[in-house]
């Protein structure tokens, strides 16, 4: 794996999975791997499990870690070209990132869409910039329309928790909040599904309200629906998430009541293991009563995002020795 931005970065997905599952049961085995190089975090955005888990992952193969909040300790950066930069930022995209590069074997990036402009956000110009220009691999701690580590570890989370016959209905559904959240986390969650649909690993069902409908490009194969209770008839997994809408873009719109996920909606379930990607608003996004009851899966499918980490940044490192 030279890089790890998308599910399309990865060559086998069940043998990713099967890696982090292996480090979970054996963490230090690849302590080597890691010596004398060095991992770069940068963030333009907040974060708790991504940093932490990402961290822990490249200590547990023996790199050093580096972290740098551009977002509060960086220069403002420029990514236009042909600006003349006499306004507010300080220092070009292009130096920033080859600078970076000149210290990192790897380096890891947060950019959050600016939910403003669709195209803007949804060419990832700054992503893109940034591999190119600090030409090192680099490895997505979200960007603005995808968070494949996140997706990486609710697949491992699925696959370890599931003991049932057969393939697991998992069903991504729409939750309300009260801000405008992206779209990357339900879009990677959908390509991974689908991609784990295609090679045969689980259904995989949409519901969101009229308007809320995710760009098509991330859910080949999906069953798509506005109903919530349809969805959830027979589902093994629900994962729960707000996002805003995509076809106007970046607005919440209204939605009819219902969409907060409680103990009710699991009964026509197959006692469905309910999961989220954290942070949280409890009883705006999710209910206490779920989150604090025996269907959550919420801390071990944080507690997964490790191993997940770790499985990613054991493939890159494997490529650069
Ligand atoms: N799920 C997730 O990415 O959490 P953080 O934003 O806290 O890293």
């Amino acid at each position: 794996m030279n890089q790890f931005t998308s599910v399309n970065d990865v060559a086998q997905i069940d043998q990713l999975v099967d890696d982090a599952l292996a480090l979970k049961k054996s963490p230090y085995a690849h302590q080597d791997l890691g010596k004398n190089k060095t991992l770069g975090l940068v963030f333009l955005n907040p974060s708790l499990r991504t940093r932490l888990s990402t961290q822990k992952a490249a200590l547990n193969l023996g790199m050093s870690v580096m972290v740098m909040n551009m977002d509060k300790e960086g220069w403002a950066l420029e990514t236009q070209d042909g600006v003349v930069m006499n306004g507010t930022t300080v220092e070009h995209i292009r130096e920033a990132a080859a600078v970076m590069g000149q210290y990192c074997d790897i380096l890891g990036l947060r950019s959050f869409p600016k939910l403003q402009n669709r195209d803007e956000d949804y060419n990832e110009d700054f992503f893109n910039k940034f591999i190119e220009f600090c030409k090192v691999p680099v490895v997505s701690l979200e960007s603005a329309t995808r968070h494949p580590l996140q997706s990486l570890a609710d697949l491992v989370t699925i696959r370890e928790t599931w003991t049932g016959a057969g393939k697991p209905k998992v069903v991504l559904a729409w939750a309300p909040h009260i801000k405008a959240l992206p779209q990357a986390v339900p879009n990677s969650f959908a390509e991974w599904m689908c991609q784990a649909q295609a090679e045969g690993m689980l259904h995989f069902t949409i519901a969101q309200p009229e308007g809320y409908e995710l760009s098509e490009d991330f859910t080949p194969g999906a069953t798509i629906t506005h109903n919530l209770d349809e969805a959830l008839t027979g589902a093994d997994y629900i994962y729960v998430k707000n996002w805003s809408s995509y076809q106007d873009y970046g607005k919440v719109l209204p939605f009819p009541e219902g969409w907060m996920l409680t103990n009710a909606h699991l009964e026509p379930t197959n006692d469905a293991k309910v999961m989220h990607c954290l942070p949280v608003r409890r009883d705006l996004e999710l209910s206490s009563e779920i989150l604090d009851g025996p269907n959550s899966l919420v801390i071990h499918e944080a507690g997964n995002r490790l191993w997940a980490a770790q499985a990613v940044l054991k493939n890159i490192l494997e490529k650069l020795v």
